[in-house]
C-alpha cells in the first residue's frame, strides 16, 4: 500500500450517474481482486478521501478500472477526470475476496447489489482463469442502473433482478438466487447491508464471504471510523478498512 499519482486513460458514462474509469500506474502490479482504493478529489475543499473498489485488473497494460456512482460532491468531482488527468490515489487496500477459498472445478456464486457489483468482476475473472465455473447474480433498482451484464456473461452465467421489474427477474437478488437449479461450492458477495444479511442467512451452510462497504474515512486502519462489532466477542471489534472489507459471514455483526 502507498500513496502515488495515477494517469487517467479514459472515463465514460455507462448508467445512470455510473462512470467507469480507468487509471494508468505500477501500483497496479501490486491489487488483488475486492480490495479498494482512497482516491483524492481534486477541489481543495473536499479533505477526505472516498474509497472506491477495484473492478478490472489488467497488470501487463498497468491499467485498473473502477465503476463509480456519482452520490455527493467528491464522486461529482471524480466525473470531471478527463483523459491525461493525474489522480492521488492510496492503493491497494484491505483484504480482498480470495479465489483460492473455490476449489478447481468447484462453482462460485457471486452476488452484487447495485454499487456493490464492480469488485465481483475480477474475482470473476480470476475464478475463471483458475478453472471454476462462476454464475453472477446482480440487482439494481431499474433497468436504467444496470451495468457490466455484458461483461460479467463473458465469464458464466449472469442474471439480473431489477425492483422495479423493467430488467431481468423483478425482485432482489435473492428472487433469482432461491430459484436457481445448482447448489454453489462458494459464495462471494457485496451490497447493500440489508442485502448483505439476507445472503449470509441463506448461504450460512456454504463458504460465503461478504464485503462490507462500511462508511470510512482514513481507509488505513488509523482513525476508527469503519468499525464493525464481532460475532464471537460482541466487546471486541474489527476494521472495516485494513481487516476487511472481505469477511467470512458469520464473522461480524452485520
Ligand atoms: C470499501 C468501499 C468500497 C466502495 N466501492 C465503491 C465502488 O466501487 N463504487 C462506488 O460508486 N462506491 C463505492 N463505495 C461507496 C463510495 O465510497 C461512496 O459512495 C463515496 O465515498 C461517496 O462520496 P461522495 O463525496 O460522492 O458523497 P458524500 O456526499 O460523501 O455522500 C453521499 C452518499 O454516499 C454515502 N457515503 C459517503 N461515504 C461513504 C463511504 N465511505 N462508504 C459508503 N457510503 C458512503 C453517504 O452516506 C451518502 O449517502 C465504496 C465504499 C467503501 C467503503
Ligand atoms: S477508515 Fe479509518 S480505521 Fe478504517
Amino acid at each position: 500500500m502507498r500513496q502515488t499519482k495515477m494517469e487517467v486513460v479514459s472515463q465514460k458514462l455507462i448508467a445512470d450517474r455510473v462512470f467507469e474509469l480507468v487509471l494508468k500506474g505500477d501500483i497496479v502490479l501490486e491489487m488483488n481482486p475486492g480490495q479498494f482504493m482512497q482516491l483524492k478529489p481534486r477541489r481543495a475543499d473536499l479533505l477526505l478521501r472516498r474509497p472506491i473498489s477495484i473492478c478490472a485488473i489488467d497488470k501487463e497494460a498497468e491499467q485498473c478500472t473502477l465503476l463509480y456512482r456519482v452520490d455527493g460532491e467528491g464522486t461529482a468531482d471524480f466525473a470531471e477526470l478527463v483523459s491525461g488527468d493525474a489522480m492521488d490515489v492510496i492503493a491497494p487496500l484491505g483484504n480482498g475476496f480470495a479465489p483460492t477459498e473455490t476449489k478447481l472445478g468447484e462453482h462460485a456464486l457471486l452476488i452484487g447489489g447495485g454499487i456493490g457489483v464492480p469488485p465481483l468482476y475480477q474475482l470473476g475473472k480470476d475464478l475463471v482463469a483458475q478453472g471454476s465455473t462462476v454464475t453472477f447474480v446482480l440487482g439494481f433498482n431499474s433497468a436504467k442502473d444496470v451495468f457490466y451484464e455484458k461483461e460479467m456473461g463473458k465469464l458464466g452465467d449472469c442474471f439480473v433482478a431489477t425492483v422495479d421489474g423493467t430488467r431481468g427477474t423483478q425482485g432482489f437478488v435473492t428472487t433469482v438466487t432461491d430459484a436457481l437449479d445448482f447448489a454453489p461450492d462458494t459464495v462471494y458477495s457485496c451490497g447493500p447491508t440489508a442485502m448483505l444479511r439476507v445472503v449470509s442467512e441463506r448461504f450460512a451452510n456454504k463458504r460465503t464471504f461478504l464485503s462490507l462497504e462500511e462508511r470510512m474515512a482514513c481507509g488505513v486502519g488509523a482513525c476508527y471510523a469503519c468499525v464493525c462489532q464481532r460475532t464471537d466477542d460482541p466487546t471486541k471489534s474489527y476494521k472495516a478498512c485494513d481487516e476487511g472489507p472481505v469477511f467470512r459471514a458469520g464473522e461480524v455483526v452485520i
